[in-house]
């Protein structure tokens, strides 16, 4: 996830972009750049300078000088896929001569065999990411075509996804923009247009929008903008007059960054698994495992080490990759590991799970592995974070930017890519094709899955409203759902400041029945699994003490409505896909009830979003 923005009109442009790139900062704060087409020399033509710096918006705002005048000009935040987070790496990119520049959000999934070809033909490149081959196609295409025919011809060679603005030194009066997969929008003003990936950064020039669609192109002036296809057929758009507060457009029209992540889950677990779950043929690519896939083999254990969120994560994966790739695995808190006295050998695997890539126990942990010689790994979301760089290989699970303190789509996607790493341990372990096809199949379901399921989000907020005066839950399920009990517990005392307890339902009976009565609610986790008829026996021990019940249940159990006060569904899948389906209702619920109460979901007392103390 980046943020891009362009603007062609009268106006300064640069002061414009930045203003706009701080717009659009959730969307990514690993560096930022700009590139404004400067009027010199009249005869001689244009040129254009770009400038680039990493970190946040303001480190480069700080490095625009007053001089840098122009009146077109596209910038970019970025949050780092390809390439570490440095200037060379910066958005906008160019081709070899400086005359094409553009900033792409997205990923270019067959970057790597355009750039062969592009170098094979002489071209120079000077970063690392994907991004960059656009620029080298457009200018290979310009040996024969102009500007927008050289655009339309190098779209037609990208596979995977992109949002992107591009002006070019020859034609300045001009910027092309594009999307596939990545938002953008166009906002249309008088004698100026402004693009951007989303309506946060134009509201302050225009209220006039048009979004455009995937496999949309335009060509856009300071009057004027128009719309084709990829194979350049001209396309009528609509223009929608917005309503939004700036304020609200930041959050794409939600009350909180927390809520607009939880929406956000089908697009971010696609993310996670895009180009890596291979259905037909029933397995996983994780390239960053690639160069250890043979010391994989050898492994005799993993051991997960992480924190919080993580951790229930981890534990989640513990039940996936020992039942699917018959491998023991142990799920450690961080910040007790590195405390114990952790027997590990060449022979053991260390397993970070880690949001922000940053958290102090989880860098010591696996500093403490390595230490010992253990092959260290990670699962991060912060592209170029420590924990990334330091483990020996890993995986990133592309969830964007996590703005809200609570960790919503960041477990999801680590969850996904324990899924993906099941599977491509399991394969190597003698999982049947046929399995592997089913784990695949039933995977890809989920973002859709998770759509629909937020379409009944008002019943969970009804259903959060009856509950807003109880000052303490019981969170309860088991196996799979276990985690999910202790994540939902988790995420309703973050946010709403009620006392919860997460619990392996079978461990009710061993005490905490006897918190029961009608004043402590219980959550049960109880899809219809292999542990089902367990979990119904609990719910009827709850009930009998009058204790009120609210289930998170499979479409179609009518039986639970008979036990439980208020039944949540979610959709059939198979059992170990389940946590991903189950935790959605628990975050919107935490949610519900945390602003019932009146509290700040997005920033909760207390708490951080990247605790890199002890
Ligand atoms: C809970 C939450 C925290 C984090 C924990 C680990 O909503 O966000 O419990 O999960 O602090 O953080 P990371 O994943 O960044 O290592």
């Amino acid at each position: 996830m980046c943020g891009i923005i362009g603007y062609i009109g009268k106006q300064n442009a640069a002061p414009i972009l930045i203003e706009g790139l701080k717009r659009l900062e959730y969307r990514g704060y690993d560096s930022a750049g700009l590139a404004i087409v400067s009027q010199v020399g009249g005869k001689n033509g244009s040129s254009i300078v770009a400038v680039k710096s990493v970190g946040r918006v303001a480190n480069l705002e700080n490095k625009v000088s007053e001089q840098l005048e122009g009146v077109v000009g596209i910038a970019h935040t970025r949050w780092a896929t390809h390439g570490k987070p440095c200037d060379r790496n910066s958005h906008p990119h160019s081709d070899c001569n400086g005359k094409i520049w553009l900033a792409h959000n997205g990923i270019i999934e067959n970057y790597q065999e355009l750039k062969d070809i592009l170098i094979r033909k002489k071209h120079v490149f000077k970063s690392e990411t994907d991004s960059e081959v656009i620029a080298h196609l457009i200018e290979e295409f310009g040996k024969k075509y102009d500007f927008k025919k050289s655009v339309l011809e190098s779209l037609k060679l990208l596979r995977g996804t992109y949002g992107l603005a591009i002006i070019h030194r020859d034609e300045p009066n001009k910027m092309i923009v594009a999307r596939l997969g990545s938002p953008l929008v166009i906002g249309v003003g008088s004698n100026e247009n402004v693009i951007a990936s989303d309506v946060s950064a134009i509201i302050r020039h225009t209220d006039q929008v048009v979004y455009l669609e995937d496999g949309e192109v335009a060509v856009i002036t300071p009057d004027n903008y128009e719309v084709f296809s990829v194979k350049n057929r001209a396309v009528s758009k609509e223009v929608t007059k917005l309503d939004w507060s700036i304020e609200k457009a930041q959050k794409h029209g939600f009350d909180h960054f927390m809520l607009k992540e939880i929406f956000e889950q089908p697009e971010t677990i696609q993310n996670a698994t895009r180009g890596r779950l291979v259905v037909p043929e029933g397995r996983a690519k994780l390239g960053g495992l690639r160069h250890v896939a043979d010391q994989l083999r050898g492994i005799e254990k993993i051991v997960i080490v992480s924190c919080g969120t993580s951790y229930y994560a981890g534990l989640v994966g513990e039940y996936m990759l020992e039942e699917y790739a018959g491998i023991p695995v142990e799920v450690e808190y961080a910040s007790e590991f590195r405390y114990r006295k952790p027997i590990l050998n060449d022979k053991v695997a260390v397993l970070a799970i880690s949001q922000s890539g940053e958290t102090a126990d989880t860098l010591a942990a696996i500093r403490e592995a390595k230490e010992k010689g253990a092959l260290t790994l990670g699962i991060v979301n912060t592209v170029g974070s420590t924990i990334a760089r330091e483990t020996d290989a890993g995986t990133y699970n592309h969830a964007g930017p996590e703005i809200g303190v609570a960790s919503t789509k960041a477990f999801t996607s680590q969850l996904s890519v324990f899924v993906l790493l099941t599977l491509m341990l399991g394969r190597q372990r003698g999982m049947s094709f046929v399995m592997g096809q089913r784990i695949a199949t039933e995977m890809a379901k989920i973002p859709k899955q998770i759509e629909k399921m937020l379409k009944t989000s008002k019943d969970i907020k009804k259903i959060a409203k009856k509950y807003l005066k109880y000052q303490n839950f019981l969170y309860m399920g088991r196996k799979y759902n276990y985690p999910i009990a202790l994540e939902g517990s988790l995420k309703i005392k973050e946010i709403a400041y009620v006392h919860a307890e997460g619990y392996p339902s079978g461990e009710m009976k061993h005490g905490p029945i006897a918190l029961i009565d009608k004043n402590f609610p219980s959550i049960f986790v109880t899809p219809k699994d292999s542990v089902y008829e367990k979990n119904l026996s609990g719910m009827q021990e709850i009930k009998a003490r009058g204790g009120k019940i609210i289930a998170i249940a499979t479409e179609g159990d009518k039986a639970i409505q008979k036990i439980a006060d208020d039944v949540i569904y979610i959709p059939k899948t198979l059992e170990m896909l389940t946590p991903l389906l189950s935790v959605i209702p628990l975050q919107l619920l935490a949610y519900y009830v945390g602003v019932g109460r009146g509290y700040d979901v997005d920033k909760p007392r207390n708490l951080a979003k990247s605790v890199t103390v002890e």
